[in-house]
């Protein structure tokens, strides 16, 4: 198999720069972000095909704002700079950058003053499109050997190209949806300009995955995989065991806070289907017990931390002696964010990965996914074929159904949750929503209130019904559920499960509110 070719993307800090890795990595092409002051040290090691300058927050106005590495610019091979980097590409080359005393943000639109590779089978000159802008500052003279190839209402030089040079810059944002025809302009970019092939694939990763564990782990080498039910591990522990065999023990530690059947589908699948050796951890009673009476959000995170660990570790000492340990770590865990440099630091909630490494545990680690966004995780799992209802499932916290119980929790309660979880998700997948929507549960809300069944009073629990979009858990809407469907669920609630007597739908978005309630 010919070498990977890579893009490199000069991250300057935008909040939308995963999306250029995303849609170039559709194309085909993988590609690596990095922090623009580590650019050059990169490009030694990836040898990319092409540099990608990302957007920003800083002016170049402001002499201390971050600048582009000029021996990029000498590379010899093409570079594409956005917003940001499109500016400091033209600053830095010659040109002129002002502020500007308009802001144009949103959707523009913007007119193709000439043709040119970049725009190639998809916008022809003297045709009018529509973008995304986001900038301040706008470039008011081209370096020399460009040319301006559009321009909008407020900018000049909304794109420009010296092709001699193969050197390329766009003042919108062809990595966002808003923008129509972005991925077909990088399209271009990574496949006509960088004459890259295009030939990375998830069948491609999986073979190059498998060999790298391999070889990592050696011919004799044990590896130990906790399983949470979720779609990470699942697909680490299936892909790790393609590449060794027998020698991957996977640990499943049961806090008895799952969904409705979840833990069971677990065993039947890895143990049952797979064949795959599985050490199945029962430890609800233990986490129960530990959990009785805590009633603040963060002791019980905590708590449930901290005892994982320590069911985790009996685990470990029954899978038998093994020098690796397999986690689930993404790409978006991996990069180094120039956004988030001296960012907030408040703990909003102590986040707990079920199947996390245990700190001061002596492992050697085995990543296999932290090459991928979680959408080409999904992709993966079902290029190894694993089930859909798995693959395509909801992300789950690791504190599992604890967080959406406020207040203290106990089994009952635990068993009220999960009936009426899984008729939501069931009324949500009859209607054809459940994959529309990133986060669909019920929460129990420690609330009783009055109501009347046939000609009796009841005085029941409340629950709440949240559903949101989101990319990326960051920031989330919630969805806007037809009606009709919010009534057909909250009917068969309250009539099939015993303990909630009145439905309510959770409008809140995030920020300021937060995915889960606790
Ligand atoms: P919040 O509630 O902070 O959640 O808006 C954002 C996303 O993170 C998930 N979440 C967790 N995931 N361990 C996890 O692995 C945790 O402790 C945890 N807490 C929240 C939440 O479900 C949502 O997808």
């Amino acid at each position: 198999m010919t070498t990977p070719e890579r893009i490199l993307i000069v991250d300057f800090g935008s909040q939308v720069t995963q999306l250029i890795a995303r849609r170039v990595r559709e194309q085909g092409v993988y590609c690596d972000i990095v922090p623009y002051d580590k650019a050059v040290q990169a490009v030694d090691t990836e040898r990319p095909k092409a540099v990608i300058l990302s957007g920003g927050p800083a002016s170049l106005t402001d002499a201390e704002s971050p600048r582009a590495d000029p021996r990029l610019f000498a590379l010899g091979v093409p570079v594409l700079g956005i917003c940001y980097g499109f500016q400091a590409l033209c600053q830095q080359l010659g040109g002129e950058v002002e502020g500007a005393g308009e802001r144009e943000f949103g959707r523009a639109t913007v007119d193709v003053v000439d043709d040119c590779p970049l725009f190639d089978g998809v916008w022809r000159k003297g045709e009018r499109h529509t973008v995304w802008m986001s900038h301040g500052d706008k470039v008011t003279r081209l370096p020399p050997g460009f040319r301006s190839v559009a321009r909008s209402d407020n900018a000049p030089f909304a794109a420009c190209a010296d092709e001699r040079r193969r050197l390329y810059g766009v003042l919108f944002h062809p990595e966002v949806v808003h923008t129509p025809d972005g991925a077909a302009l990088l399209g271009n970019f990574a496949r006509r300009i960088a004459q890259c092939r295009g030939d990375w694939s998830m069948a491609r990763f999986r073979h190059e995955a498998v060999e790298r564990i391999r070889s990592q782990v050696g011919p004799n080498g044990r590896v130990i995989c906790g399983l949470s039910g979720g779609v990470d591990s699942s697909v680490a522990a299936k892909l790790i065991h393609e590449a060794i065999g027998e020698r991957l023990t996977c640990v499943f530690v049961d806090h008895g806070l799952l969904r409705q059947g979840e833990a069971q589908e677990v065993v039947d699948l890895f143990r049952g289907h797979y064949n795959i050796p599985l050490v199945h951890k029962d430890a609800s009673e233990l986490f129960l017990g530990k959990l009785a009476g805590v009633t603040d959000p963060e002791q019980k995170r905590k708590l449930i931390g901290a005892t994982f660990i320590e069911v985790f570790e009996q685990a470990k000492r029954e899978a038998g002696a093994a020098e690796f340990l397999a986690q689930g770590t993404l790409y978006p865990d991996v990069i180094e964010s120039v956004s988030a440099r001296g960012g907030p630091s408040v703990t909003i909630k102590s986040h707990h990965n079920v199947g996390g490494l245990p700190e001061g545990m002596n492992f050697k680690l085995v990543e296999p996914l932290r090459e991928l966004f979680k959408d080409e995780v999904r992709e993966l799992g079902r290029e190894l074929g694993l089930p859909h209802s798995l693959v395509g499932r909801h992300p789950f916290p690791g504190p599992g159904l604890a967080i959406r119980v406020p207040g203290a929790i106990d089994r009952a309660k635990l068993d009220v949750l999960r009936k009426a979880d899984a008729i939501y998700l069931e009324e949500l997948r009859n209607a054809g929503l459940y994959d529309a929507i990133w986060q669909a549960f019920v929460v129990l809300l420690p609330v009783r209130t009055v109501g009347v069944m046939g000609d009796a009073r009841t005085y029941d629990q409340a629950c709440a019904l949240r559903a949101v979009t989101s990319t990326d858990g960051m920031t989330a809407d919630f969805y806007p559920l037809p009606h009709d469907l919010l009534g057909r669920i909250a009917t068969r609630i309250i009539n099939e499960v015993k303990g909630i007597n009145r439905v309510t739908y959770d409008i809140t978005s995030k920020p300021p509110g937060t995915i889960e309630w606790e």
